[in-house]
């Protein structure tokens, strides 16, 4: 194991590097059990976590529920339309209240029975005559939630700051395409034995295109086109360009020009959500850190209006399921040989490739600070 003071000052030491001298960080830093537990308390639990699409539960009372940090959250639609993030844990002796997702009248605890409302109220507890007890005081907890473009996002600390603040060159860069316009046409969630910052990495580096994806990405998105795009304040992005020749997939949304029709626009919102954003589809993978080396992946597919039929649809689907596994593959065998006393900070290659990279350590580096400023 090693010593996370020491892998928090060579973060630092990196974040201070020139731009075009770029190191990453070592592989203790995407290994280490102490490390995760240190990034869990800090960064993961302060963090804004994608969730889902709001048309995941487009009705009310849908819910789904996950995960998140060792949390049980059910997400639900209320009666007046809003999206909640609620607490899965049973106010009267702790049992979880909802398991996968479905849509509730009531959240009715398999246990003693209590009953809440879609919005958390408590609603109902039979028998419960002791003079302590209080309906109020049993609501279920209500996590900060936030919604953008169509994507779900909560964070378990009541003191977050605020979402999205600063990222405005995300939204304005993601507004042409309309992000919130396209819907949800697969869900699917698996586990991986990686990091969640590999993940995130990977996702958001054109650099091994060409090489991990030679059959499925490289036609459509080689590494060569890879071009650096808007980062800022808890984001970064980069254009995955399409060559002249392919045709445009899809026309997606009015008034989109016809070089954001010949690119997929791949952004990441940190710490967790990956996505992939072109003129008709739209790829999200969001992240759930389980331990240093277990991941839950989430990923969605949404498609822009009717601008795709069933068959491509399908295709699409069988596409991203084959380029997943070509990641996973190649993260899973990674990871095994992070932990080596050889594996050392290596340097990044040039912005268009790599600089993602070096944006989201950055962006972990200040959280560090942030860390130690505010306990
Ligand atoms: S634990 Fe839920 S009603 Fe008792
Ligand atoms: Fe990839």
């Amino acid at each position: 194991m090693t010593n996370v003071t020491d892998l928090r000052s060579t973060l630092q030491e990196i974040a201070r590097l020139p731009s075009d001298r770029p190191m990453g960080m070592p592989g203790a830093f995407y290994s280490d059990p102490a490390q995760f537990e240190w990034e869990k308390t800090t960064v993961l639990r302060r963090g804004w976590h994608c969730l889902g699409r709001v048309d995941e539960i487009s009705e009310p009372g849908d819910f789904f529920t996950l995960n998140l940090l060792d949390e049980p959250i059910i997400v639900v639609r209320g009666d007046d339309g809003e999206i909640r993030v609620l607490s899965n844990v049973c106010r009267h002796r702790g049992m979880p209240l909802a398991e996968g997702s479905g849509h509730a009248k009531r959240f009715i605890c398999s246990y003693h029975a209590w009953a809440y409302g879609r919005d958390g109220a408590l609603l109902r507890a039979a028998r419960m005559k002791n003079a302590g007890f209080d309906a109020k005081n049993c609501r279920l907890n209500a996590f900060p939630t936030a919604v953008w473009r169509g994507f779900i996002y909560c964070s378990l600390d009541a003191g977050a700051a605020p979402f999205a603040e600063g990222a405005e060159a995300l939204d304005a860069q993601m507004a042409p395409y309309q992000p919130e316009n396209f819907r949800v046409v697969h869900s699917a969630r698996e586990e991986w034995r990686t990091n969640w910052k590999c993940l995130v990495e990977n996702f958001m580096e054109g650099y091994h295109l060409s090489v991990v994806h030679p059959q499925t990405l490289h036609g459509y998105t080689p590494t060569g086109l890879a071009k650096k795009a808007a980062s800022g304040p808890g984001f970064t992005s980069y254009f995955a360009n399409y060559p002249d020749d392919i045709p445009s997939r899809g026309l997606g949304a009015p008034g989109l020009d016809d070089k954001a029709r010949q690119r997929s626009a791949l952004f990441a919102r940190f710490p967790t959500q990956v996505a992939s954003q072109a003129a008709s589809l739209l790829v999200s993978l969001m992240i759930f850190p389980r331990a240093a080396d277990l991941i839950e992946v989430k990923w969605t597919m949404s498609v822009y209006a009717d601008d795709l039929d069933d068959e491509t649809i399908q295709q699409r689907i069988s596409l991203w399921e084959d380029v997943n596994r070509e990641d996973r593959e190649k993260l899973e065998k990674l990871q095994q040989t992070l932990g080596s006393a050889h594996a050392l900070s290596g340097p990044l290659a040039e912005d268009d490739y790599e600089g993602t990279i070096r944006d989201f350590l950055l962006w972990m580096a200040e959280q560090d600070c942030k860390s130690v400023q505010s306990p």
